[in-house]
């Protein structure tokens, strides 16, 4: 494609979002991106969550949580850039060892991720002896690497049933997990609280832990009632990180990119995502047709940490490569390895 194909390409898309000018200047930017792939021999992995520039213009693959590692352990390229936050570079770095993996953001991280500790694990199986722990994809490698199986917001529930224990540990999204045990019909505690104060044979089906996404925590059943009051015919989605009033109060619920395709199937007047703003950007790009609420006060400070010059500079000097200790890694990627497994 030449440079101009490539310009009036990425207008087109963006036009509905961004101002000619910036295009412009963005569409400068991703193009020595793409050469500098090239020269890398690199594939760039993009979040749901990237903004609609970036997201419309260097990724190879774009997708949710499980998608992206399916991708990173299915790639032959030499340089994995991973344009998300620190854990899913991680988790990419933990499937494809020999990969030279790069997250163009020194920091980037993630609220549920900073939850929770590998110690914290220990303790709970310490607590809670023989009972599987489920851990979310949102977490570190060396609280993968405690834990039997991970999951994603894609298949939470299934990671959960497939493992046909009476009880589980489920870490560290509280809000996941009472979605989760909502769907699952099981019930749930959470023993920072708890434990030491019930008694010793209450039936324990899901034993959870407060962690929370700072953003889907900020979403209420109020803001849901109220946008409906204005918009009678909209369609609600709500992340699974969210609370489980809210997921109650909406129409469809799971994970980012089964939002995006179930926008695309629906014929709503109007759509209200409760999720991380760029995303209804992303859909408006690809479906100028759609209209989508806009809920923007809320945004993920470490997505936004991902911009276009960051990944650029990422590529020209192989910046910041990701590490993972290598007996940490053998562990975290057999939970990654089996919850990939079952879908
Ligand atoms: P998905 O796996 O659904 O893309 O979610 C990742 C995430 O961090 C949501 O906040
Ligand atoms: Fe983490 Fe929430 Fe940001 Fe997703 S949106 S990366 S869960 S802080």
């Amino acid at each position: 494609m030449t440079k101009e194909k490539f310009y009036s390409t990425l207008e087109k898309k963006l036009e509905k979002l961004v101002p000619h000018v910036e295009i412009k200047y963005k569409a400068e930017i991703a193009w020595e991106i793409n050469e500098w792939k090239r020269e890398r021999n690199a594939v760039i992995l993009g979040h749901n969550y990237m903004e609609p520039a970036l997201y419309h213009s260097i990724p190879d693959f774009v997708g949710d949580s499980l998608e992206l590692s399916r991708k990173a352990a299915e790639t032959e390229k030499d340089v994995i850039v991973f344009c998300g936050v620190r854990f899913m570079a991680e988790t990419a770095k933990i499937l494809s060892p020999d990969k030279t993996v790069l997250l163009p953001a020194k920091k980037a991280g993630c609220s549920l991720a900073e939850s929770i500790t590998a110690q914290d694990v220990r303790n709970l199986k310490e607590q809670f002896p023989g009972v599987p722990v489920v851990t979310y994809i949102n977490t570190y490698a060396d609280v993968k690497a405690e834990c039997d199986i991970c999951c994603t917001s894609g298949n939470a529930a299934a990671v959960v049933e497939s493992l046909g224990a009476e009880t589980i540990i489920f870490l560290p999204d509280e809000y996941l997990a009472g979605n989760v045990a909502r769907d699952t019909g099981k019930h749930i505690i959470f023993p920072s609280r708890k434990f030491g104060q019930d008694s010793p044979d209450l039936d324990y089906q899901m034993i959870g832990w407060h962690g929370k996404c700072e953003v889907h925590e900020k979403f209420t059943v109020e803001d849901i009632e109220n946008v409906r009051k204005q918009f009678p015919a909209v369609l609600v989605l709500a992340h699974p990180e969210c609370s489980p009033e809210v997921v109650d109060a909406s129409d469809f619920s799971a994970s980012t990119t089964a939002m995006i395709r179930h926008i695309e199937n629906s014929k709503a007047d109007q759509y209200l995502l409760l999720t991380e703003c760029s995303m209804g950007d992303n859909i408006i790009a690809a479906n100028p047709d759609k209209e989508m609420l806009r809920m923007c006060s809320v945004r993920c400070p470490h997505m936004n940490e991902i911009t276009l010059e960051d990944t650029l500079a990422c590529l020209k000097n192989m910046q910041y490569e990701i590490e993972v200790q290598e007996d940490i890694r053998v562990r975290a990627a057999k939970s990654v390895e089996r919850m990939i497994a079952i879908g």
